[in-house]
C-alpha cells in the first residue's frame, strides 16, 4: 500500500467559486489570479476551472507559457511584469499584458522592437501606500509621457493593490494603517480611473461595504477588472468571516489515513518535545502527514482536524512525516479510518487561524510527494 497523503482538486468547486466572483463583478471582468501554481492547486486544473474567466494573472512566465500550451487563448497578465529583458520578448510573442512597476522594465520595453510593442498591454502599477510595487503617484504622469513617446503601447491602464482591503473595523485595529479609502485618493490623484483601472482583490471583492465605491464603479463599466484570488480556491482572506458564508466551495481536499492507535493513560505523553500529556485515559490516531507533507509544524495541540468525517482536533507536535489526533470521542475510528486535514469539513482558514497564519500559506505549501488528483 502506498502512502495515503493525498491532496484532491475539484473542477467543480474552482467552477463554482469563479461564478460567485463573477456574481459580485457584475459587468465588469474577472482576471482569475492562478500565481503560485495556482494556490497550489495546479496551473491545468486552474485552466480548466477558470475556463470562463475573462483572463488569468501569474507571475511566472513559464505558467504563462504551459497556460498557452494548454489552449488558454484569452488574456493573460503578468502580475509583477518583466523580471528580464528575455520576457518582453516572451509577451510579444505569447500575447501576454505587462505589470510595469520600475524604471528598469520601461528600458527593456524601450530596447524591445518598438513596432511590435504598441500590440502589448501595459498595466503601469500605481505604489498607493502598499510602498511594495510601484510608481508614487506624483511620479506616474510622467511614466505615462514616457510610454506615450516611446509609443510603447497603445493600450495603457493604471492598476494598483490594497494592503488592508482584508481589515476591518470588527478586527479591532490596534494601530493606524493605509485606508482602502486612502488607497483610492492616492490612485485618482495618480490620474487613475476607478472605471477602467484594476484594483480588487478577493478582500475587495467581498467587502462590498467597506468599498463599494470601488465595485460600484468598476461593475459599471465592462473595462473594468478585478483580480480576485483566494476567493476562487475556497478560502477567505479574512479570520472573522469563513468561505461558507461567502457561498464559497474548498476546492481542495488535503486528506490521509490513519496508520495507527495508541491508547494513553491519564500523564502519558505525546510525540517530540512532549508537547502534550493526557490528563485521563484517551485513545490517539496516528495520522500519515506531516510538515514534509506540507502541514504546518506550528499547528499546536488542538488545531481542528476530522476523522471519519467527524470533527476532533490534533495533539502534540506535528513531526515531519505523522501527527498525532485525538480519537477519544471517535470509537468506531480505527486503523486506515479517512482523516481530513482540511477540506469541506474542516476550513483551510481555520486551520490556519489555529496555526497562527492564513490559508494562502497552507494551500501554497502541499509537497511534492502527495498524491495528487483532480476531479470534476
Ligand atoms: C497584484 C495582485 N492582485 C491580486 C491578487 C489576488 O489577491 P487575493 O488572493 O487576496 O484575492 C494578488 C495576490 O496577492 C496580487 O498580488
Amino acid at each position: 500500500m502506498s502512502r495515503p497523503i493525498f491532496c484532491q482538486v475539484s473542477i467543480a468547486a474552482l467552477q463554482h467559486n469563479l461564478q460567485v466572483a463573477k456574481r459580485k463583478a457584475g459587468a465588469h471582468k474577472v482576471w482569475a489570479v492562478i500565481k503560485a501554481n495556482a494556490y497550489g492547486h495546479g496551473t491545468a486544473a486552474a485552466v480548466q476551472g477558470f475556463e470562463s474567466a475573462d483572463g488569468l494573472a501569474m507571475l511566472d512566465f513559464s505558467d504563462a507559457v504551459l497556460c498557452r500550451q494548454l489552449g488558454w487563448k484569452k488574456p493573460i497578465l503578468m502580475l509583477e511584469g518583466a523580471f528580464a529583458p528575455q520576457d518582453v520578448q516572451l509577451a510579444l510573442a505569447q500575447h501576454l499584458e505587462l505589470i510595469v512597476h520600475s524604471h528598469y522594465q520601461l528600458e527593456w520595453l524601450i530596447k524591445a522592437s518598438p513596432n511590435r510593442q504598441a500590440s502589448l498591454p501595459l498595466k503601469i502599477k500605481v505604489n498607493t501606500g502598499m510602498n511594495r510595487l510601484g510608481f508614487a503617484p506624483q511620479d506616474v504622469q510622467a511614466v505615462l509621457q514616457t510610454v506615450k513617446d516611446a509609443k510603447l503601447s497603445n493600450q495603457v491602464t493604471l492598476v494598483t493593490h490594497f494592503a488592508n482591503s482584508d481589515m476591518s473595523v470588527a478586527d479591532g485595529l490596534e494601530r493606524p494603517m493605509v485606508t482602502p479609502e486612502q488607497q483610492l485618493q492616492a490612485f485618482v490623484s495618480a490620474g487613475g480611473d476607478l472605471i477602467a483601472g484594476s484594483l480588487t482583490n478577493s478582500a475587495a471583492v467581498l467587502t462590498e461595504i467597506q468599498i463599494s465605491h470601488v465595485l460600484k464603479a468598476e461593475t459599471q463599466s465592462e473595462q473594468g477588472w478585478m483580480r480576485p484570488g483566494i476567493m476562487l480556491y475556497g478560502a477567505t482572506p479574512f479570520g472573522h468571516r469563513g468561505a461558507a458564508q461567502e457561498g464559497l466551495k474548498p476546492a481542495m481536499v488535503f486528506g490521509s489515513k490513519l496508520i495507527a492507535v495508541q491508547h494513553l493513560k491519564a500523564g502519558d505523553q505525546v510525540g517530540y518535545g512532549s508537547r502534550f500529556t493526557a490528563d485521563k485515559v484517551m485513545r490517539i490516531g496516528i495520522v500519515a502527514c506531516g510538515y514534509a507533507d506540507g502541514y504546518p509544524r506550528h499547528a499546536p495541540s488542538g488545531t481542528p482536524i476530522a476523522v471519519n468525517g467527524q470533527r476532533t482536533v490534533t495533539v502534540g507536535r506535528v513531526s515531519m512525516d505523522m501527527l498525532m489526533v485525538d480519537l477519544t470521542a471517535l470509537p468506531e475510528a480505527d486503523i486506515g479510518a479517512a482523516v481530513q486535514m482540511w477540506g469541506d469539513i474542516v476550513s483551510v482558514d481555520e486551520v490556519a487561524a489555529a496555526a497562527g497564519t492564513i490559508g494562502y500559506e497552507l494551500l501554497c505549501a502541499i509537497a511534492t510527494r502527495v498524491n495528487r488528483t483532480v476531479v470534476n
